[in-house]
């Protein structure tokens, strides 16, 4: 059995690790020229998904090739929306589509929380089968998509709009998109505490689409309901604390707000100072996070001085994980990967 590693529950616990852990955002992904073979003998991204041999297999790929300090699990964040009937299709090249988008309030009124044992079977099957494969090597994070984020595409119907439809509805009708919202917590909620009693390690919650907010609008129509859910998860699981990370893409200007609503850990994009995050947010919550993807576009060297840059500004001390500010790009060299974790892993002993 390979030894077991948990720096990532501890420095999300602020507990000392010899070393920074690392994980990275999208580290199963097309990038990896193993995924892409895989993904191609499954057919589509959604049966990737919806297999839990082909998720397990996919989960470990990164694994295999790197000393990373944590696993995810190999999913979407928009397999609720699926499951609630509304049809999730990836068009090649164009990204996610629902056929039966929220379109009036009629949908809206039937809109249902779905069972984590039924229609999500899949995904909670994967999460034992992936806890297994990993006997013990490294922790797995379960994840879930915002209540705001999945709205989102639930009612634009797909990725890439301005969110003309949602951002009608908060302003018009902002009683629907509570509905949504509402129904949308709750969906979460179960299904992560089914991915916790499955074997999930830990949890993030994906905002993705939070910080197109007003800052009014983002305390009232996401952070809330993040609230709520953080306040109804299951946080400790055979004795183990299920830490919760909380990830908002470009709300580094709430991070006091983000820290208050009990999760362990606040993720960072790359527009902050992680430096500065720390200040702000002191000793109530861990931070993860924040190298600019792009930097992964750079040589090698240049990958080892920018993270630790960001090792840097953290500085001395506990309560980091390293991770990039957003997914990784399918064009960034999987060499620059290796470079990126040996660097953030040689360079941070000296910190701890
Ligand atoms: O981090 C990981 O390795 C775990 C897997 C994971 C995926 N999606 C796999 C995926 C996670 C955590 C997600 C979350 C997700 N999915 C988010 C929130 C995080 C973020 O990136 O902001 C969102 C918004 C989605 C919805 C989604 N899924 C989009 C917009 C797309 C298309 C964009 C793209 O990269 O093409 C996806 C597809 C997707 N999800 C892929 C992967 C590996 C690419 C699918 C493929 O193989 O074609």
């Amino acid at each position: 059995m390979p030894p077991k590693n948990d720096t990532f529950l501890r420095a999300l616990r602020r507990e000392p690790t010899p070393y920074t852990p690392l994980w990275i955002m999208r580290q199963a992904g097309r990038y990896l020229p193993e995924y892409n073979a895989t993904r191609a003998r499954a057919g589509s991204f959604l049966n990737l998904c919806k297999s839990p041999d082909f998720a397990t297999e996919v989960t470990l790929q990164p694994l295999a090739r790197f000393p990373l300090d944590a696993a995810i699990l190999f999913s979407d964040i928009l397999t609720i929306p699926d499951a609630m009937g509304l049809g999730l299709e990836f068009a090649e090249g164009e990204g996610p589509r629902f056929r039966h988008p929220l379109r009036d309030e009629s949908d809206i009124a039937k809109l249902a929380v779905p069972d984590p044992s039924g229609s999500l079977r899949y995904v909670i099957d994967a999460v034992a089968q992936i806890r297994r494969a990993l006997a013990g090597s490294v922790p797995l994070i379960g994840f879930s998509g915002s209540p705001f984020t999945l709205a989102c595409y639930m009612i634009e119907g797909r990725g890439g709009t301005e969110f003309e439809r949602v951002k009608t509805m908060l302003y018009d009708r902002p009683d629907l998109l509570h509905r949504v919202l509402a129904v949308n917590a709750e969906a979460v909620t179960a299904y992560l505490n089914a991915q916790i009693a499955a074997g999930a390690q830990a949890v993030m919650l994906f905002d993705t689409w939070g910080g197109t907010l007003s800052q009014a609008a983002y305390l009232e129509f996401s952070l809330a309901y993040l609230q709520r859910i953080v306040q109804r998860l299951a946080r400790e699981h055979e004795g183990e604390r299920v830490p919760v990370i909380v990830f908002t893409k470009g709300g580094g200007i709430w991070l006091e707000h983000i820290a208050g609503i009990g999760c362990d850990a606040v993720g960072l994009d790359w527009t902050v100072d992680i430096g500065e995050a720390r200040r702000r947010v002191g000793d109530r919550v861990a931070l993860q996070g924040n190298l600019d993807p792009s930097v992964l576009f750079a040589s090698p060297a240049i990958v080892q001085r920018e993270a630790g840059k960001v090792l840097a500004a953290f500085g001395r001390g506990h309560g980091h994980v390293f991770n990039l500010g957003h997914g990784i790009s399918r064009h960034t060299s999987p060499e620059n990967v290796a470079a990126l974790v040996e660097a953030v892993h040689s360079q941070s002993r000296a910190q701890h």
